[in-house]
């Protein structure tokens, strides 16, 4: 299945029954409890909600948005599965698929759809749209939070997207947090500290596949049109637009373009994050001061609510993303990557390898942490053996009990990348770092051949004895 654009998502995704339709529910807390109480209380993973007749606003439309769910993911992203798959199937399918992506240029195009509506200077009212509030503790509606922000590097001229939230603030001006470090940071900076205004353009609903790749880390200076591109098999389509001449998806439901202007901030926050906590309270953010809006009829606004302990998809497009680095590196023998959600898919990590030579594990371990795939705001970092499935607790809890010296095995980074957003970053304002554990929970290189066998069957012998008694298990 390839799909053009979020409507051609819908409908395909609503065939698998994972589309769940909600009219009249208010902007303000009930979309995001709503949302909450399926993915959260029934355990609905993959049950995305468009929400409609919302009051106030007739004519627009919420998708709360999830990727969570692997059929959902490989239908997105063009890519089958085998059957009975495990995580770490879908996890080696999604590095496979991306292992062997080119990118395929954008391509521009004069008109389409996200310009069924125009509006300019004075006419500009971001209000229009159902930015909702999310949560009742929330410090504000935030209209981006499942969006593509475009900006365009001024020395290297290449384009980045990436989805950092905006929160509405009025008819002609939304707050824009970016991490630090994130490539759109460094970029945005780039305009302001030479005090010239940063162009900005956002998309605010579009083909999901475009969602997964402007949400994760795609490599450096490559476009994420041209990567989305590659993995669709198709250029995207995208116009110029009216203002900055920035290039916006052609089927983007609802997209804005204005400027960050420096010195321009406005207080921001506080927002549910991905550590599962309000990361910080307010604090004063740039704005984008807004000269245009496009969007099509009846538009739907994208939307991704963070609810506690999940973002399967985040776990494992990062997990796949990661392996796929470390792999372009020239390391060999990796078994698998798991980013656990409860780690908010950055603070507890574990790779799984099979040992070489001395001191691969602890190669594979410090690039492991530190290569621009998994450097932000992690905590703990894990290398165990190949017999263990990094994806499964259980495995490596008893890795860790049973293979890692504590005294010898656990080594530390200081002074690390970080964010605000760190329920242990104290200081809101300036000194992100952290630290992080590196630990190394595989069998010493030197006692691969004495160390205790694990107990129980061969795996050939239960296998053997599997067949034979068949008629015993049927
Ligand atoms: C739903 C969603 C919301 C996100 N919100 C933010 C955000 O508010 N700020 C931020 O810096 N990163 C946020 N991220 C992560 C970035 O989008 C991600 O790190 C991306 O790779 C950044 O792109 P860049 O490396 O090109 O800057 C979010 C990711 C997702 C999937």
């Amino acid at each position: 299945m390839l799909f053009n654009d979020l409507r051609d998502w819908i409908a395909g995704v609503e065939k698998m029954g994972k589309i769940l339709r909600v009219s009249k529910a208010d902007r303000d807390k009930e979309m995001g409890t709503i949302y909450e109480i399926v993915a959260r209380k029934l355990k609905k993973s993959g049950v995305s909600i468009l929400f409609d007749d919302i009051p106030g606003f007739a004519g627009h439309r919420c998708l709360f948005s999830t990727y969570d769910d692997p059929e959902i993911i490989s239908a997105t992203m063009n890519f089958s599965l085998v059957e009975n798959y495990s995580t770490l199937d879908v996890v080696r399918a999604y590095k496979e698929k991306i292992r062997a992506v080119s990118p395929i240029p954008r391509k521009v195009v004069e008109t389409g759809p996200v310009m069924e509506n125009v509006e300019r200077g004075d006419d500009v009212n971001m209000l229009q749209f159902p930015a909702p509030l999310l949560t009742e503790f929330d410090g504000g509606r935030y209209l981006g939070t499942d969006h593509g922000v475009i900006m365009k590097d001024p020395d290297e001229g290449w384009v980045n997207v990436g989805t950092y939230r905006m929160m509405a603030q009025d008819k002609k001006s939304i707050s824009l947090f970016i991490s630090p470090g994130k490539q759109g940071q460094v970029i945005r900076k780039k305009y302001l500290d030479r005090n010239l205004p940063c162009p900005v353009a956002v998309t605010f609903g579009h083909s999901p596949l475009l969602s997964l790749v402007f949400g994760t880390e795609t490599p450096n200076g490559i476009c994420e049109y041209d990567y989305a591109g590659g993995i669709k098999g198709e250029p995207i389509e995208v116009i110029e637009g009216p203002e900055t001449g920035l290039p916006i998806p052609a089927h983007s439901e609802i997209a804005i373009e204005g400027y960050c202007i420096p010195g321009d901030n406005a207080p921001e926050g506080p927002y549910p994050e991905w550590p599962d906590y309000y990361g910080s309270s307010s604090r004063s953010e740039p704005l984008v001061r807004v000269k245009s809006i496009m969007y099509r009829n009846n538009p739907i606004l994208l939307v991704s609510h963070h609810v506690r302990g999940i973002c399967f998809f985040r776990s494992l497009v990062r997990s796949a993303l990661h392996w796929a680095e470390l792999e372009s590196l020239g390391l060999r023998d990796i078994k698998g990557i798991w980013r656990y959600e409860e780690g908010g898919t950055r603070e507890f990590n574990v790779i799984s390898i099979k040992q070489r030579y001395y001191g691969h594990a602890r190669q594979i371990l410090h690039l492991f942490s530190q290569v621009p795939a998994g450097a932000y705001a992690g905590r703990w970092d894990i290398v165990v053996d190949g017999d263990i499935d990094p994806s499964n607790i259980k495995d490596v809890v008893w890795a860790l009990s049973t293979r890692c010296d504590p005294a010898k095995d656990i080594s530390f980074i200081e002074r690390a990348r970080s964010t605000p957003l760190d329920p242990l970053v104290f200081d809101k304002e300036k000194n992100y770092y952290n630290s992080r554990a590196l630990v190394d929970a595989c069998i010493p290189y030197e006692h691969l051949g004495d160390f205790p066998r694990p107990i129980g069957a061969s795996e050939e012998y239960l296998e053997e004895t599997y067949k034979k008694w068949q008629h015993l298990w049927a």
